[in-house]
């Protein structure tokens, strides 16, 4: 079953804590976090001072995925905000095993994310100690962009790897993830699709918008 992460970087943030509890409460699988620091990305978010008040507005994981530069320096923050999957950007650590290692000592789910034009070389030995690699599909630091479709060759070239190798890790697909992209996502390999303006619109409800995404794919055998 293909797992959908919404990510509320393209909520309402005058009411967050509502946004969260609809997103809960639609079924979603993770809270997507995209936390930004204007530094690795152009634009700043939020930080675990926020996170912290919108745990208890959900059960379901919080995925942080830190665009943030020396993430090493942070990870502590997150654990103690609560977050459940702390993904950092490969192009951020110069030592990536340690961060890893820093990510699994606290308890929290280990992730690797790659820019659209960073090899899969960033990540490939570190594969063995990882939980899930976050592939982005568009360059990271606002929403609503369209999806790099030359960026799901990579998402191809790790499922192959990871099913071969039989590494237990989960691949995100992040950036531009609507009903017309996500059936070529996942046919690509993708086990959980990031959402951020196909979820959060003016158009629909939270609810009506995941329903939607999840029937673009619902046709699609994963072999
Ligand atoms: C991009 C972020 C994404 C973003 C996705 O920097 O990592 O998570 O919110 O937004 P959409 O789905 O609108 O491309
Ligand atoms: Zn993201």
């Amino acid at each position: 079953m293909t797992k959908l992460a919404p990510s509320i970087l393209s909520a309402d943030f005058g009411r967050l804590a509502e946004q969260v509890s609809e997103t809960t409460n639609a079924g979603a699988d993770y809270i997507h976090l995209d936390v930004m620091d204007g530094r690795f990305v152009p634009n700043i978010t939020f930080g675990p001072v926020v996170i912290e008040g919108i745990k208890s507005h959900t059960h379901l994981p919080l995925d942080a995925h830190l665009m943030i530069v020396e993430p090493d320096r942070r990870i502590n923050d997150f654990v103690n905000a609560g977050v459940d999957h702390i993904t950092v950007h490969a192009e951020t650590c110069a030592h990536l095993h340690s961060v890893i290692h820093q990510i699994k000592e606290s308890g929290r789910r280990a992730g690797v994310a790659l820019n659209p034009t960073t090899p899969l070389s960033a990540v490939e030995e570190a594969l063995p100690f990882l939980d899930m690699v976050l592939i982005l599909t568009v360059n990271p630091g606002f929403s609503g962009q369209t999806l790099i479709t030359e960026a799901l060759v990579k998402v191809k070239k790790l499922r192959n790897i990871i099913d071969e190798k039989g590494y237990a890790v989960e691949i995100e697909v992040d950036g531009g993830v609507n009903v017309n992209t996500a059936p070529a996502v996942i046919r690509a390999g993708a086990d959980t699709l990031v959402a951020g303006s196909a979820i959060f619109n003016n158009k629909e409800s939270v609810e009506q918008a995941m329903k939607k995404l999840r029937h673009s794919f619902k046709e699609i055998s994963i072999p």
